[in-house]
């Protein structure tokens, strides 16, 4: 099987303040941090060699995988400054023997079937095949036009509504022969999507693979809240170990996951679609719904979480209500009765004291 080179060094600049302390690749994902899934999916699909291209936070990475993890080997690339989504390519030439390779995007959850689509680049013989995905709303994105003979002709960024030529787009996972380094100028960082498929496309070097799979991008926090309640909803019932203390008037809706030593007091109703990672302690009468709450966070007494992300060790006092994709930072403190909604971000250690009603960064 191809070696595979990872993209693990974006800054997840979406998910500040969360990515302030962690790369997105260490995210949690029902209690499993992001990079597992991906490791998994590939040493599945009978990869034996991950090359990860890091920069932002990559000792942090590179202390959690080591040197193997899931049979994999599992070698690093590390960008002196950022090289975008192409430049790591370029920089990884050495390591690939001359050899055609795969690439994929760090910030995914998907199922994908990467044989089906190394036999149809294979098949094209193009210098270059995306694994494209279908959307419901292209827009967010950018929308791809292929040809009868499966050609890329057309990427269309971010096109208007009614005006995207169809609802599939580039997946973030390519396979490449090794003409694409003469594509990729040496040294500097490049934007793969928009600096170098579009020449290929021109040049009808590149094709388009359509893949059904589960397919999930993690950038913005409700992508992020999206991607952990697929996993929950896949796990299907409620996951927690034996060291969780809840009090037996509390209510558990599953799909849940729950980490070790969780303390869930009287009269809580938790779920459904929530991830509690370890040492979480809920106090008395707390609801927390369709949220991800990061170790060693406190919630206390009739406090509730909805559509939100709660940082490690932060904690909410009394009578707190977060809501609507609101970010709670690391050891972050929301005092007793301040309610914070809609889409506000809450930089990691601050205290804050009094209510946030609309879209801010408080810094
Ligand atoms: P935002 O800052 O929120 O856009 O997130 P991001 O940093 O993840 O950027 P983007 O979504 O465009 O990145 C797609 C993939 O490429 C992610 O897996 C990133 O980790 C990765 N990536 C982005 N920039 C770089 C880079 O400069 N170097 C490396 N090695 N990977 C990168």
């Amino acid at each position: 099987m191809l070696k595979t080179l990872v993209l693990a060094g974006g800054f997840g600049t979406r998910l500040r303040p969360l990515s302030c302390s962690r790369p997105k690749t260490l995210f949690p994902v029902a209690n499993k941090p992001l990079i597992d899934y991906t490791l998994e999916s590939l040493s599945e699909a009978g990869v034996e060699t991950v090359i990860l291209a890091v920069y932002y936070m990559a000792e942090a990475l590179v202390r959690y995988l080591g040197p193997t993890k899931n049979n994999l080997g599992i070698l690093y690339l590390r960008e002196q400054r950022p090289m975008g989504t192409g430049g790591p390519i370029r920089l990884a030439k050495d390591m690939m023997n001359g050899e055609k390779f795969m690439v994929m995007n760090g910030d995914l959850l998907t199922d994908f079937d990467y044989k089906r689509l190394i036999n149809y680049h294979e098949e094209k013989g193009g210098i270059a095949t995306v694994a494209l995905t279908q959307v419901e709303d292209p827009y967010r994105y950018g929308s791809v036009e292929l040809d009868w003979e499966g050609r890329i002709t057309r990427f269309v960024e971010k096109p208007e509504l009614g005006k995207a030529p169809s609802n599939l787009i580039n997946a973030g996972i390519y396979i490449l022969e090794p003409e694409i380094y003469d594509y990729i100028p040496e040294g500097g960082k490049v934007r793969i999507e928009t600096e170098v498929f579009p020449k290929l496309a021109e040049e009808q070097q590149l094709y388009g693979f359509e893949s059904h799979g589960f397919w999930m991008d993690i950038g913005e926090p409700v992508d992020y809240l999206n991607a952990n309640a697929a996993v929950l909803a896949r796990q299907r019932k409620v996951i927690k170990p034996d060291s969780i203390e809840i009090d037996p008037t509390a209510i558990i809706n599953g799909p849940c996951n729950f980490g070790e030593n969780i303390k869930i007091g009287a009269d809580s109703r938790i779920g459904p679609n929530v991830s509690l990672a370890d040492d979480v302690q809920i106090g008395k009468g707390c609801r927390i719904e369709n949220s991800i709450i990061f170790a060693g966070a406190v919630i206390e007494d009739y406090s509730s979480v909805k559509n939100a992300i709660l940082g490690e060790n932060s904690v909410l006092e009394r009578w707190v209500k977060v809501e609507s994709g609101s970010l709670i930072g690391d050891f972050a403190q929301i005092g007793d009765g301040v309610t914070i909604t809609e889409g506000v971000s809450i930089c990691p250690s601050k205290s804050i004291e009094e209510s946030i009603l609309k879209p801010t960064q408080v810094m």
